[in-house]
C-alpha cells in the first residue's frame, strides 16, 4: 500500500478525474487529490475552496482518498505527503504531450516519478473547461460530473441573490 498524489486545477472535479482517482486507489491504495493553480489557465469559475469540496464529495465513496489544496508545487506537495510518485491521467495524445514534458520536469527538478493511467475511453471527452461553458450557459452537465456535485457545480452558476 503505497501515497500517490494526483494534482490537477479540478475547475472542477468531473467523472474522468474520478476514473482516475479510482484507478489510482485500486492499484495504490492511498491518493491525496492535491487541487492546485495551474498558471497556464486563468482562474476559472470556482474558488479553491469549492473546487475541494466537489473534489470530496465526489470520491466520498472511494476508500483511502483525501482531498486537499496546496499552493507551490506538485513535487513539493508530493514530499510533504509522502507520495510514492505523481499520478496522472491521459485522454488524448494532446495530453501527454503536456504531461511528459511535466513529468520530466518533476523528475529533473526533484526526482519525484510520474505514473500515467490511461482514461476510461467512455469518459476522455470530457474536460473542465467545457463543463464550465455549458453550465454557464444553462447547459445539462449531468453526464459528466459526479451525481453527488451535480448541485453544487450548477449552483456555483447560478445568479446570486
Ligand atoms: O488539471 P491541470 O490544470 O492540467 O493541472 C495542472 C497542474 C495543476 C497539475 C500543474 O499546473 C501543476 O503541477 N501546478 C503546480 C505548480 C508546479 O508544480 N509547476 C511546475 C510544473 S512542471
Amino acid at each position: 500500500m503505497s501515497t500517490v498524489l494526483y494534482p490537477g486545477s479540478f475547475d472542477p472535479f468531473h467523472l474522468g478525474h474520478l476514473d482516475v482517482v479510482a484507478q489510482a486507489a485500486e492499484l495504490f491504495g492511498n491518493v491525496v487529490v492535491a487541487v492546485m493553480h495551474n498558471p497556464d489557465k486563468p482562474s476559472g469559475a470556482f474558488p479553491t475552496a469549492e473546487r475541494v469540496k466537489v473534489a470530496q464529495d465526489a470520491c466520498a465513496h472511494i476508500q483511502g482518498v483525501t482531498v486537499e489544496a496546496f499552493p507551490g508545487l506538485a513535487v513539493d506537495a508530493a514530499r510533504k505527503v509522502g507520495a510514492l510518485c505523481i499520478v496522472k491521467g491521459l485522454r488524448t495524445p494532446a495530453d501527454f504531450e503536456v504531461e511528459q514534458q511535466m513529468a520530466h520536469t518533476n523528475f529533473a527538478v526533484a526526482a519525484v516519478r510520474t505514473v500515467y493511467v490511461p482514461s476510461d475511453p467512455a469518459l476522455s471527452f470530457i474536460s473542465s473547461r467545457y463543463i464550465r461553458d455549458i453550465a454557464a450557459n444553462g447547459g445539462d452537465i449531468s453526464s459528466m460530473v459526479s451525481p453527488a456535485t451535480l448541485a453544487s457545480i450548477v449552483a456555483a452558476f447560478s445568479p446570486r441573490s
